[in-house]
Protein backbone atom coordinates (compact mmCIF):
# COMPACT_ATOMS: atom_id res chain seq x y z
CA UNK A 1 0.00 0.00 0.00
CA UNK A 2 2.71 2.33 1.17
CA UNK A 3 4.33 2.02 -2.46
CA UNK A 4 1.40 3.16 -4.02
CA UNK A 5 1.26 6.26 -2.56
CA UNK A 6 4.96 7.25 -2.36
CA UNK A 7 4.73 6.42 -6.44
CA UNK A 8 1.88 8.65 -6.57
CA UNK A 9 3.16 11.40 -5.20
CA UNK A 10 6.11 11.70 -7.70
CA UNK A 11 3.62 11.39 -10.60
CA UNK A 12 1.77 14.47 -8.49
CA UNK A 13 5.28 16.09 -8.44
CA UNK A 14 5.91 16.07 -12.36
CA UNK A 15 2.11 16.59 -13.42
CA UNK A 16 1.98 19.63 -11.37
CA UNK A 17 4.72 21.37 -12.78
CA UNK A 18 3.21 20.62 -16.15
CA UNK A 19 0.54 22.83 -16.04
CA UNK A 20 -1.84 24.92 -13.41
CA UNK A 21 -5.83 24.89 -14.48
CA UNK A 22 -7.79 27.72 -15.09
CA UNK A 23 -10.95 26.76 -14.83
CA UNK A 24 -13.56 24.99 -16.36
CA UNK A 25 -12.95 21.87 -14.67
CA UNK A 26 -14.75 20.31 -12.75
CA UNK A 27 -13.63 18.66 -9.41
CA UNK A 28 -15.54 20.70 -6.73
CA UNK A 29 -17.47 18.01 -5.35
CA UNK A 30 -20.85 19.25 -4.30
CA UNK A 31 -19.87 23.17 -5.02
CA UNK A 32 -19.40 22.07 -9.04
CA UNK A 33 -21.09 24.16 -11.26
CA UNK A 34 -23.97 22.29 -13.14
CA UNK A 35 -23.41 22.67 -16.87
CA UNK A 36 -20.07 20.78 -16.53
CA UNK A 37 -21.50 17.76 -15.66
CA UNK A 38 -24.79 17.78 -17.05
CA UNK A 39 -25.66 15.06 -20.71
CA UNK A 40 -28.58 15.61 -22.64
CA UNK A 41 -31.70 13.57 -22.11
CA UNK A 42 -31.66 11.56 -25.79
CA UNK A 43 -35.48 11.46 -27.54
CA UNK A 44 -37.03 8.15 -28.13
CA UNK A 45 -39.21 8.84 -31.00
CA UNK A 46 -41.15 5.20 -30.42
CA UNK A 47 -42.08 6.54 -27.44
CA UNK A 48 -44.61 8.58 -25.61
CA UNK A 49 -43.82 10.24 -22.16
CA UNK A 50 -46.68 9.09 -19.85
CA UNK A 51 -45.27 10.21 -15.80
CA UNK A 52 -42.70 12.12 -14.72
CA UNK A 53 -40.74 12.19 -11.78
CA UNK A 54 -38.27 14.69 -10.65
CA UNK A 55 -36.30 14.87 -7.71
CA UNK A 56 -33.71 17.66 -7.64
CA UNK A 57 -30.85 19.43 -5.19
CA UNK A 58 -31.32 23.02 -5.29
CA UNK A 59 -29.00 25.43 -7.80
CA UNK A 60 -25.99 27.53 -7.03
CA UNK A 61 -26.51 28.98 -3.75
CA UNK A 62 -24.04 31.44 -1.65
CA UNK A 63 -22.19 29.95 0.99
CA UNK A 64 -23.69 29.10 4.70
CA UNK A 65 -23.11 31.65 7.65
CA UNK A 66 -20.70 29.36 8.83
CA UNK A 67 -18.76 29.38 5.80
CA UNK A 68 -18.17 32.69 5.83
CA UNK A 69 -15.43 33.29 8.33
CA UNK A 70 -13.13 30.97 6.93
CA UNK A 71 -14.04 32.87 3.61
CA UNK A 72 -12.85 36.57 5.05
CA UNK A 73 -10.02 35.33 6.24
CA UNK A 74 -8.56 34.61 2.24
CA UNK A 75 -8.34 39.02 2.08
CA UNK A 76 -5.65 38.12 5.00
CA UNK A 77 -3.94 35.34 2.76
CA UNK A 78 -4.49 37.23 -0.62
CA UNK A 79 -2.21 40.45 0.91
CA UNK A 80 0.16 37.47 2.03
CA UNK A 81 0.61 36.01 -1.78
CA UNK A 82 0.80 39.63 -3.20
CA UNK A 83 3.86 40.32 -0.51
CA UNK A 84 5.53 37.27 -1.42
CA UNK A 85 5.30 37.22 -5.12
CA UNK A 86 6.14 41.44 -5.27
CA UNK A 87 8.23 41.78 -2.26
CA UNK A 88 10.24 38.97 -1.56
CA UNK A 89 10.21 37.62 -5.46
CA UNK A 90 8.92 34.20 -4.13
CA UNK A 91 6.50 31.98 -5.93
CA UNK A 92 5.27 31.33 -9.33
CA UNK A 93 2.46 33.55 -10.14
CA UNK A 94 2.33 35.45 -13.43
CA UNK A 95 1.44 39.23 -13.76
CA UNK A 96 -2.17 38.16 -14.81
CA UNK A 97 -2.29 36.26 -11.84
CA UNK A 98 -1.76 38.89 -9.38
CA UNK A 99 -3.88 41.31 -11.24
CA UNK A 100 -6.71 38.66 -10.24
CA UNK A 101 -5.54 38.85 -6.54
CA UNK A 102 -5.52 42.49 -6.33
CA UNK A 103 -8.70 42.93 -7.76
CA UNK A 104 -10.54 39.81 -5.20
CA UNK A 105 -12.75 40.59 -2.66
CA UNK A 106 -15.48 38.17 -1.33
CA UNK A 107 -19.00 39.17 -2.90
CA UNK A 108 -21.35 37.53 -0.52
CA UNK A 109 -23.43 40.12 1.92
CA UNK A 110 -24.48 38.28 5.43
CA UNK A 111 -28.31 38.44 4.33
CA UNK A 112 -27.70 36.01 1.30
CA UNK A 113 -25.79 33.45 3.20
CA UNK A 114 -27.44 29.61 2.00
CA UNK A 115 -29.57 31.35 -0.85
CA UNK A 116 -29.73 31.01 -4.03
CA UNK A 117 -27.35 33.20 -6.81
CA UNK A 118 -28.39 34.63 -9.95
CA UNK A 119 -26.79 31.85 -11.70
CA UNK A 120 -28.24 28.97 -9.65
CA UNK A 121 -32.10 30.70 -10.91
CA UNK A 122 -30.88 30.28 -14.35
CA UNK A 123 -29.80 26.83 -14.60
CA UNK A 124 -33.13 25.42 -13.16
CA UNK A 125 -34.99 27.73 -15.47
CA UNK A 126 -32.94 26.64 -18.62
CA UNK A 127 -33.37 23.02 -16.82
CA UNK A 128 -36.95 23.64 -17.07
CA UNK A 129 -36.51 25.19 -20.25
CA UNK A 130 -35.10 21.43 -21.38
CA UNK A 131 -37.48 19.46 -19.68
CA UNK A 132 -40.46 20.80 -21.42
CA UNK A 133 -38.76 20.41 -24.77
CA UNK A 134 -38.71 16.69 -24.15
CA UNK A 135 -41.69 16.51 -22.81
CA UNK A 136 -44.12 18.68 -24.36
CA UNK A 137 -47.40 16.04 -23.62
CA UNK A 138 -46.90 15.82 -19.66
CA UNK A 139 -45.18 19.97 -19.07
CA UNK A 140 -46.95 22.27 -21.42
CA UNK A 141 -49.84 22.83 -19.36
CA UNK A 142 -49.87 23.15 -15.25
CA UNK A 143 -52.62 21.77 -13.47
CA UNK A 144 -53.04 20.89 -9.63
CA UNK A 145 -54.62 18.06 -10.28
CA UNK A 146 -51.89 16.53 -12.39
CA UNK A 147 -48.79 18.04 -11.18
CA UNK A 148 -47.33 17.94 -7.30
CA UNK A 149 -44.53 20.10 -6.61
CA UNK A 150 -42.90 19.59 -2.96
CA UNK A 151 -40.12 21.49 -2.09
CA UNK A 152 -38.35 21.44 1.66
CA UNK A 153 -39.03 24.27 4.28
CA UNK A 154 -35.55 25.93 3.17
CA UNK A 155 -35.78 29.36 1.26
CA UNK A 156 -33.19 27.73 -1.56
CA UNK A 157 -35.70 25.12 -2.20
CA UNK A 158 -38.07 27.28 -2.90
CA UNK A 159 -36.49 29.67 -4.85
CA UNK A 160 -35.25 26.31 -6.94
CA UNK A 161 -38.39 25.49 -7.29
CA UNK A 162 -39.31 28.79 -8.51
CA UNK A 163 -36.92 29.26 -11.06
CA UNK A 164 -37.62 25.89 -12.69
CA UNK A 165 -41.28 26.38 -12.60
CA UNK A 166 -41.33 29.29 -14.77
CA UNK A 167 -38.88 28.21 -17.01
CA UNK A 168 -41.46 25.06 -17.59
CA UNK A 169 -44.63 26.91 -17.75
CA UNK A 170 -45.19 30.04 -18.94
CA UNK A 171 -47.69 31.33 -16.54
CA UNK A 172 -46.13 28.95 -13.24
CA UNK A 173 -47.77 28.36 -10.90
CA UNK A 174 -46.84 30.14 -7.34
CA UNK A 175 -44.76 28.46 -4.98
CA UNK A 176 -46.38 27.98 -1.38
CA UNK A 177 -46.22 26.53 2.00
CA UNK A 178 -48.71 24.30 1.25
CA UNK A 179 -46.12 22.29 -0.78
CA UNK A 180 -44.05 21.88 2.14
CA UNK A 181 -42.80 17.94 2.43
CA UNK A 182 -39.86 17.67 4.88
CA UNK A 183 -40.71 14.33 5.85
CA UNK A 184 -39.17 13.59 2.63
CA UNK A 185 -37.31 15.78 1.76
CA UNK A 186 -35.35 17.28 4.64
CA UNK A 187 -34.02 14.21 6.67
CA UNK A 188 -32.22 16.44 8.95
CA UNK A 189 -33.45 16.76 12.54
CA UNK A 190 -36.42 14.68 12.14
CA UNK A 191 -34.16 11.01 12.63
CA UNK A 192 -32.04 11.04 15.59
CA UNK A 193 -30.10 7.87 14.88
CA UNK A 194 -29.34 9.13 11.19
CA UNK A 195 -28.04 12.53 12.79
CA UNK A 196 -25.72 10.86 15.07
CA UNK A 197 -24.59 8.59 12.56
CA UNK A 198 -23.56 11.39 10.33
CA UNK A 199 -21.21 12.21 13.19
CA UNK A 200 -19.83 9.26 14.05
CA UNK A 201 -16.01 8.79 14.85
CA UNK A 202 -16.37 6.03 11.70
CA UNK A 203 -18.48 8.39 9.75
CA UNK A 204 -15.44 10.79 9.83
CA UNK A 205 -12.29 8.06 10.23
CA UNK A 206 -11.01 7.71 6.38
CA UNK A 207 -11.19 11.58 5.59
CA UNK A 208 -9.38 12.52 8.47
CA UNK A 209 -6.73 10.03 7.80
CA UNK A 210 -6.77 10.81 4.23
CA UNK A 211 -6.63 14.69 5.18
CA UNK A 212 -3.43 14.16 7.45
CA UNK A 213 -1.73 11.92 4.91
CA UNK A 214 0.67 12.12 3.13
CA UNK A 215 -0.89 12.69 -0.25
CA UNK A 216 -3.37 15.76 1.00
CA UNK A 217 0.38 17.37 2.73
CA UNK A 218 2.09 17.20 -0.62
CA UNK A 219 -0.84 19.15 -2.29
CA UNK A 220 -0.48 21.71 0.94
CA UNK A 221 3.07 22.36 -0.19
CA UNK A 222 3.10 22.18 -3.68
CA UNK A 223 0.17 25.06 -3.42
CA UNK A 224 2.02 26.79 -0.80
CA UNK A 225 5.49 26.72 -3.11
CA UNK A 226 3.68 28.23 -6.20
CA UNK A 227 1.84 30.94 -3.57
CA UNK A 228 5.67 32.12 -1.97
CA UNK A 229 5.21 30.72 1.46
CA UNK A 230 8.29 29.59 3.10
CA UNK A 231 6.32 27.01 5.85
CA UNK A 232 3.76 25.68 3.87
CA UNK A 233 0.23 26.43 4.46
CA UNK A 234 -2.64 24.69 6.38
CA UNK A 235 -4.78 21.86 5.00
CA UNK A 236 -7.83 23.81 6.33
CA UNK A 237 -6.51 26.72 4.20
CA UNK A 238 -5.89 25.04 1.03
CA UNK A 239 -9.30 23.72 1.67
CA UNK A 240 -10.65 26.91 1.77
CA UNK A 241 -9.12 28.42 -1.87
CA UNK A 242 -10.30 25.05 -3.22
CA UNK A 243 -14.03 25.83 -2.25
CA UNK A 244 -13.70 29.29 -3.03
CA UNK A 245 -12.38 28.52 -6.26
CA UNK A 246 -15.54 25.90 -6.81
CA UNK A 247 -18.15 28.56 -5.96
CA UNK A 248 -17.11 31.13 -7.41
CA UNK A 249 -16.41 29.05 -10.30
CA UNK A 250 -20.41 28.45 -10.06
CA UNK A 251 -21.15 31.77 -9.62
CA UNK A 252 -19.26 33.07 -12.46
CA UNK A 253 -18.32 30.69 -14.87
CA UNK A 254 -16.80 32.74 -17.50
CA UNK A 255 -13.93 34.62 -15.23
CA UNK A 256 -11.50 32.92 -13.47
CA UNK A 257 -11.22 33.39 -9.64
CA UNK A 258 -7.86 33.44 -8.37
CA UNK A 259 -8.42 30.94 -5.92
CA UNK A 260 -8.25 28.12 -8.66
CA UNK A 261 -5.11 29.13 -9.74
CA UNK A 262 -2.79 27.41 -7.08
CA UNK A 263 -4.55 24.32 -8.31
CA UNK A 264 -3.36 21.86 -10.89
CA UNK A 265 -5.69 19.52 -12.03
CA UNK A 266 -4.33 16.72 -9.97
CA UNK A 267 -4.62 18.60 -7.19
CA UNK A 268 -8.05 19.56 -7.33
CA UNK A 269 -8.67 15.67 -8.29
CA UNK A 270 -7.03 15.07 -4.58
CA UNK A 271 -8.97 17.00 -2.64
CA UNK A 272 -12.21 16.27 -4.50
CA UNK A 273 -11.71 12.81 -2.84
CA UNK A 274 -11.36 14.08 0.21
CA UNK A 275 -15.03 15.64 -0.13
CA UNK A 276 -15.74 11.76 -1.79
CA UNK A 277 -14.53 10.38 1.31
CA UNK A 278 -16.61 12.74 3.95
CA UNK A 279 -20.24 12.35 1.72
CA UNK A 280 -19.05 8.68 1.78
CA UNK A 281 -19.44 7.73 4.92
CA UNK A 282 -21.37 10.55 6.30
CA UNK A 283 -24.37 10.04 4.31
CA UNK A 284 -23.93 7.35 1.52
CA UNK A 285 -22.57 3.61 0.41
CA UNK A 286 -19.93 3.87 3.24
CA UNK A 287 -22.94 4.60 6.39
CA UNK A 288 -25.41 1.33 6.55
CA UNK A 289 -28.30 3.94 7.19
CA UNK A 290 -28.43 5.28 4.10
CA UNK A 291 -30.56 2.74 2.34
CA UNK A 292 -33.01 3.04 5.16
CA UNK A 293 -33.58 6.32 4.27
CA UNK A 294 -33.38 6.13 0.67
CA UNK A 295 -35.60 3.66 0.35
CA UNK A 296 -38.56 6.08 1.42
CA UNK A 297 -38.11 7.85 -1.67
CA UNK A 298 -37.92 5.08 -4.26
CA UNK A 299 -41.03 4.47 -2.16
CA UNK A 300 -42.42 7.37 -3.77
CA UNK A 301 -41.01 6.82 -7.19
CA UNK A 302 -42.32 3.24 -7.04
CA UNK A 303 -45.85 4.83 -6.17
CA UNK A 304 -45.82 7.62 -8.66
CA UNK A 305 -44.48 5.53 -11.95
CA UNK A 306 -47.87 3.44 -11.48
CA UNK A 307 -50.17 3.99 -9.25
CA UNK A 308 -50.15 8.06 -8.19
CA UNK A 309 -53.16 10.07 -9.51
CA UNK A 310 -50.60 12.35 -10.26
CA UNK A 311 -48.85 12.13 -13.62
CA UNK A 312 -45.87 14.94 -12.45
CA UNK A 313 -44.45 15.26 -9.38
CA UNK A 314 -41.37 17.79 -9.04
CA UNK A 315 -38.91 17.68 -5.88
CA UNK A 316 -36.66 19.92 -4.50
CA UNK A 317 -34.13 19.03 -1.71
CA UNK A 318 -30.86 18.63 -0.62
CA UNK A 319 -27.40 16.81 -1.33
CA UNK A 320 -27.74 14.56 2.11
CA UNK A 321 -31.74 13.70 0.33
CA UNK A 322 -29.72 12.98 -3.08
CA UNK A 323 -27.30 10.80 -1.71
CA UNK A 324 -29.27 8.41 0.20
CA UNK A 325 -31.41 8.31 -3.00
CA UNK A 326 -28.83 7.14 -4.92
CA UNK A 327 -27.75 4.74 -2.51
CA UNK A 328 -31.66 3.55 -2.52
CA UNK A 329 -30.96 2.85 -6.24
CA UNK A 330 -27.86 1.29 -6.16
CA UNK A 331 -26.38 4.26 -8.54
CA UNK A 332 -22.29 4.83 -8.26
CA UNK A 333 -22.03 1.89 -5.92
CA UNK A 334 -17.88 0.89 -6.12
CA UNK A 335 -17.46 -2.44 -5.37
CA UNK A 336 -14.38 -1.47 -3.59
CA UNK A 337 -14.65 1.20 -0.97
CA UNK A 338 -12.61 4.17 -1.31
CA UNK A 339 -10.54 4.45 2.00
CA UNK A 340 -7.77 7.06 2.96
CA UNK A 341 -4.83 4.47 1.72
CA UNK A 342 -6.15 3.82 -1.99
CA UNK A 343 -6.17 7.06 -3.75
CA UNK A 344 -4.66 6.06 -6.73
CA UNK A 345 -6.23 2.69 -7.35
CA UNK A 346 -10.05 4.32 -6.95
CA UNK A 347 -8.98 6.93 -9.60
CA UNK A 348 -11.72 5.74 -12.41
CA UNK A 349 -14.40 5.09 -9.21
CA UNK A 350 -18.11 5.95 -10.00
CA UNK A 351 -18.10 7.60 -6.40
CA UNK A 352 -17.25 10.59 -7.88
CA UNK A 353 -19.67 13.54 -6.39
CA UNK A 354 -18.33 16.22 -8.44
CA UNK A 355 -20.22 14.65 -11.54
CA UNK A 356 -23.18 13.24 -8.80
CA UNK A 357 -24.28 15.63 -7.05
CA UNK A 358 -23.35 19.37 -8.63
CA UNK A 359 -25.53 22.41 -7.31
CA UNK A 360 -28.81 21.66 -9.30
CA UNK A 361 -28.02 17.86 -9.43
CA UNK A 362 -31.53 16.06 -10.37
CA UNK A 363 -32.82 12.18 -10.98
CA UNK A 364 -35.21 12.30 -13.35
CA UNK A 365 -37.72 8.90 -13.88
CA UNK A 366 -39.94 8.76 -16.63
CA UNK A 367 -42.00 5.97 -17.95
CA UNK A 368 -42.77 5.63 -21.20
CA UNK A 369 -45.11 3.52 -23.34
CA UNK A 370 -43.25 2.73 -26.84
CA UNK A 371 -44.54 1.48 -30.50
CA UNK A 372 -45.74 -1.98 -30.69
CA UNK A 373 -45.49 -3.18 -26.68
CA UNK A 374 -48.14 -3.49 -24.47
CA UNK A 375 -45.92 -2.95 -20.95
CA UNK A 376 -44.22 0.47 -19.98
CA UNK A 377 -40.40 1.24 -19.75
CA UNK A 378 -38.65 3.07 -17.46
CA UNK A 379 -35.70 5.49 -18.46
CA UNK A 380 -33.88 6.89 -15.35
CA UNK A 381 -31.53 9.72 -15.96
CA UNK A 382 -29.12 11.25 -13.56
CA UNK A 383 -28.14 15.44 -14.31
CA UNK A 384 -29.88 14.43 -17.97
CA UNK A 385 -27.76 11.43 -18.58
CA UNK A 386 -29.50 8.36 -19.43
CA UNK A 387 -28.61 5.17 -16.75
CA UNK A 388 -27.89 1.95 -17.38
CA UNK A 389 -29.24 0.22 -13.90
CA UNK A 390 -27.39 -2.96 -13.10
CA UNK A 391 -30.57 -4.06 -11.66
CA UNK A 392 -32.48 -3.78 -15.29
CA UNK A 393 -28.93 -5.62 -16.65
CA UNK A 394 -27.69 -2.68 -18.52
CA UNK A 395 -30.82 -1.99 -20.67
CA UNK A 396 -31.25 1.26 -21.72
CA UNK A 397 -35.19 1.52 -21.27
CA UNK A 398 -36.11 -1.06 -18.34
CA UNK A 399 -39.49 -2.57 -18.55
CA UNK A 400 -41.65 -1.35 -15.78
CA UNK A 401 -42.94 -4.51 -14.40
CA UNK A 402 -39.28 -5.13 -14.13
CA UNK A 403 -37.95 -2.15 -12.37
CA UNK A 404 -40.49 -2.38 -10.00
CA UNK A 405 -40.02 -5.67 -9.48
CA UNK A 406 -36.39 -5.00 -8.75
CA UNK A 407 -36.70 -2.35 -5.68
CA UNK A 408 -39.74 -4.63 -4.68
CA UNK A 409 -37.67 -5.34 -1.40
CA UNK A 410 -35.89 -1.79 -1.33
CA UNK A 411 -39.38 -0.57 -0.63
CA UNK A 412 -41.28 -3.30 1.32
CA UNK A 413 -42.40 -1.32 4.57
CA UNK A 414 -41.52 -3.62 7.10
CA UNK A 415 -38.05 -3.06 5.88
CA UNK A 416 -38.25 0.46 4.59
CA UNK A 417 -39.42 2.48 7.65
CA UNK A 418 -38.28 4.73 10.51
CA UNK A 419 -38.55 2.44 13.27
CA UNK A 420 -34.40 3.14 13.42
CA UNK A 421 -34.63 6.55 14.20
CA UNK A 422 -35.45 6.74 17.74
CA UNK A 423 -32.14 6.24 19.86
C1 LIG B 1 -51.72 13.54 -17.01
O1 LIG B 1 -52.77 13.71 -16.05
C2 LIG B 1 -53.70 14.70 -16.40
C3 LIG B 1 -54.65 14.88 -15.23
O2 LIG B 1 -54.95 13.68 -14.60
C4 LIG B 1 -54.41 14.30 -17.69
O3 LIG B 1 -55.33 15.28 -18.07
C5 LIG B 1 -53.38 14.13 -18.79
O4 LIG B 1 -53.99 13.65 -19.96
C6 LIG B 1 -52.27 13.17 -18.35
N1 LIG B 1 -51.22 13.22 -19.36
C7 LIG B 1 -50.68 12.14 -19.89
C8 LIG B 1 -49.62 12.39 -20.93
O5 LIG B 1 -50.98 11.04 -19.57
C1 LIG C 1 -46.95 18.34 -1.86
O1 LIG C 1 -47.50 19.25 -2.79
C2 LIG C 1 -48.87 19.08 -3.09
C3 LIG C 1 -49.23 20.14 -4.10
O2 LIG C 1 -48.54 19.96 -5.31
C4 LIG C 1 -49.69 19.23 -1.83
O3 LIG C 1 -51.04 18.94 -2.11
C5 LIG C 1 -49.17 18.27 -0.76
O4 LIG C 1 -49.87 18.47 0.44
C6 LIG C 1 -47.69 18.53 -0.55
N1 LIG C 1 -47.16 17.74 0.55
C7 LIG C 1 -47.14 16.40 0.62
C8 LIG C 1 -46.68 15.78 1.87
O5 LIG C 1 -47.50 15.71 -0.32
C1 LIG D 1 -44.88 -0.32 -5.49
O1 LIG D 1 -45.62 -0.34 -6.68
C2 LIG D 1 -46.42 -1.49 -6.88
C3 LIG D 1 -47.05 -1.38 -8.26
O2 LIG D 1 -47.69 -0.17 -8.44
C4 LIG D 1 -47.46 -1.59 -5.78
O3 LIG D 1 -48.21 -2.75 -5.93
C5 LIG D 1 -46.74 -1.58 -4.41
O4 LIG D 1 -47.69 -1.56 -3.40
C6 LIG D 1 -45.84 -0.40 -4.30
N1 LIG D 1 -45.06 -0.51 -3.06
C7 LIG D 1 -44.94 0.50 -2.20
C8 LIG D 1 -44.18 0.21 -0.97
O5 LIG D 1 -45.40 1.60 -2.43
C1 LIG E 1 -45.04 -1.98 -35.31
O1 LIG E 1 -46.30 -2.40 -35.78
C2 LIG E 1 -46.61 -1.97 -37.11
C3 LIG E 1 -48.00 -2.35 -37.46
O2 LIG E 1 -48.62 -3.14 -36.48
C4 LIG E 1 -45.57 -2.55 -38.07
O3 LIG E 1 -45.84 -2.14 -39.40
C5 LIG E 1 -44.18 -2.12 -37.63
O4 LIG E 1 -43.19 -2.74 -38.44
C6 LIG E 1 -43.91 -2.47 -36.18
N1 LIG E 1 -42.66 -1.85 -35.75
C7 LIG E 1 -41.72 -2.50 -35.09
C8 LIG E 1 -40.50 -1.71 -34.72
O5 LIG E 1 -41.81 -3.66 -34.75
Amino acid sequence: MNLLVVSFVLFLTSAAKAKYTQQHESYFSTHTYYDLVRGDIPNFPECKAERLWLFSRHGTRYPHHHELKAFNDLDDLRHRIIKNSEHHKRGTLSKDDLKLFKKWNLEVKKKDAGKITKSGEKELHHLGERLLQHFPQLLSSYSKDGVKINTSSKKRTKQSAKAMLSGIYGQPPEVTDSMVNDDLLLVRGQCPAWDESTESKEAKRESSSFKSGEVVQEVAKQVSDRLGFKDSLSVDTVETMYKMCGYEQAWHHKHTSPWCIPFSKDHLKVLEYLEDLKKYYKGAYGNPLSCKLGCRIVADLNDSLKQAQRNVSLYFSHDEEMRVLLVGLGIAEDQKRPTAANYAAMDSRQWRTSKLIPFSANILAVSYRCQNESDSKVGIFLNEHLLKLGKCQGQELCPLEQFLQAYSSTVDPSICNMDFCTL
